[in-house]
């Protein structure tokens, strides 16, 4: 990893609001040294939070998955599920109940019991625990099976600035908790659904009202203030922004919105690409967008509409490639979600194909079996990605930090028939099986059927994505991760 070579502006060490105006004095020559008391102290904000740390394991998430071993048979699934218990995945702060938890949501931990956790599972080295901020007002504004609690008006806003964010930063801030990496993923779809889905009303109306950027801001300047505290800013996914217009456009978004920001660039850690999403890390057949077959570039082909970046990794290095143009640190990072991205199983090509044909040769190479980049929902014939793991290898100019488990695999992406629930969600038809998207190529949406709400634990999903997992999950796969 680069070293962050700008000087740690805005920044203000923790304990300074405990102290105000301490730093003043201290830097007046007459003024006394006064060393903050050590429980107190700011902890080192390091370049990449995942190096060398180990990673927070959600108790709630292994129940789930305790929860499906219990209805599964076959001992080599189970021990595959048992595997996956082990490993770290977020926390979604979802809505202002999942910061006190309890009955009031599901029964889960409260934001510091995760942390009190976390605390008991660190050795003697660091740890990271991550949580995912996600109650935008409007969130969700293209699409319906996140829909939020908070609305997008300016009362909504308040909310989300004084019971949802500040609640959060209460709890983070408390000095108990320094030595924990906090690694937060901020608001996946925010931003990008204020480029390019602006003809949705929703959409348009979350951009023209400037709620939605008010409220990421606001998060960035929070967060940020806390030094054990890491922001990643979700940036979608390679078959989303992954077209030059679409990428240069978002990434001048993200640098209007930081710049305003307390800290400016500083406030910002990295970029999370992938969260939730089932794009893969790398098309180990496609690896040249320009290349051709039949006399047309792969990149025209129907599946890619000639967008070049077909893998998150190409996409992180692009990406990376255009902060730094737009003005950013190189040492800005990239988390990749790998949680199910990983397309084994049988229907797993395992060479490119020798297709004179654009089209066949892409299906007959390509290990992302969906039939279209913009599906999302629950997508059959999905698995398992890479492990968590620090710092991997293998992705030049990419500066990945890590590749994470944000969308704990086995949690619904949404449902399309009407569940009654109070946290907003809505039937959307992204999840029904039998709908034909036009949104996405007039392609069936390829959805597992009788999905639970989004969030919600979805056995049957679990099940295929432990059997479709790519690496293969075994006891060996742990090795190596952080
Ligand atoms: C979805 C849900 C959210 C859930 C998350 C992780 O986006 O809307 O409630 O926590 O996925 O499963």
């Amino acid at each position: 990893m680069p070293s962050n070579s700008l000087p740690e502006q805005g920044r203000r060490p923790a304990w300074r609001r405990v102290v105000p105006g301490f730093l003043a004095l201290a830097m007046t020559a007459a003024a006394p040294m006064v060393a903050p008391a050590s429980s107190e102290a700011a902890p080192a904000h390091v370049d990449n939070p995942f190096a060398g740390a180990t990673s927070y394991v959600n108790p709630d998430y292994a129940e789930n998955v305790q929860s499906s071993i219990d209805q599964t048979q076959d001992a080599d699934l189970q021990a595959k599920m048992q595997q996956v218990k082990s490993y770290p995945t977020a926390v979604w702060l979802d809505r202002i109940a999942a910061i006190e938890g309890g009955e009031d949501n599901g029964g889960r931990l409260s934001l510091r019991e995760h942390l009190d956790e976390a605390l008991a599972q660190q050795g003697s080295g660091p740890i990271t625990a991550s949580f995912v901020i996600y109650d935008l007002p409007g969130r969700d504004c293209s699409a319906l099976a996140s829909n939020g609690e908070l609305p997008l008006t300016q009362q909504g806003l308040q909310r989300y600035k004084n019971d949802y964010i500040d609640a959060i930063t209460d709890v983070m801030d408390d000095p108990k908790y320094n030595d924990i990496r906090i690694t937060t993923v901020i608001e996946p779809d925010g931003l990008p659904n204020l480029v390019t889905n602006l003809d949705d009303p929703e959409c348009a109306e979350a951009k023209s009202s400037g709620i939605q950027v008010d409220a990421v801001q606001y998060a960035l300047n929070q967060l940020h203030d806390i030094s054990n505290v890491y922001t990643y800013m979700d940036f979608a996914h390679s078959g989303w922004l992954g077209w030059n217009n679409n990428l240069t456009q978002t990434v001048q978004l993200y640098t209007d919105v930081v710049q305003e920001t307390d800290a400016g660039f500083q406030s910002v850690d990295g970029f999370a690409t992938n969260t939730s999403n089932y794009t893969p890390t790398e098309e180990p057949f496609l690896t040249d967008p320009n290349a051709r077959v039949g006399g047309n570039q792969v990149r025209s082909g129907d599946f890619y509409k000639w967008n070049p970046n077909f893998d998150e990794s190409d996409f992180a290095a692009s990406l990376h490639d255009q902060l730094v143009s737009n003005g950013w640190p190189s040492s800005v990072g990239t988390i990749i979600d790998t949680g199910r991205n990983g397309w084994g199983g049988s229907e797993r090509p395992t060479q490119e194909s020798s297709s004179t044909d654009l089209n066949t040769y892409i299906e007959e190479s390509k290990v992302d079996r969906r039939a279209h980049r913009g599906l999302w929902c629950n997508s059959s014939g999905a698995g398992i990605g890479v492990p968590p793991q620090a710092a991997p290898s293998g992705h030049p100019n990419a500066n990945i930090d890590a590749f994470v488990w944000t969308k704990p695999p086995g949690e619904s992406d949404g449902s399309s028939e009407e569940i009654p629930n109070d946290e907003g969600k809505s039937p959307d038809p992204m999840c029904d099986p039998d709908y034909v998207a036009p949104e996405a190529g007039n392609n069936p949406t390829g959805a597992l059927p009788n999905s639970p709400l989004a969030g919600h634990w979805f056995h049957e999903q679990f099940k295929m994505l432990v059997q479709n997992a790519h690496p293969e999950i075994s006891a060996a796969s742990r090795e190596g991760t952080n």
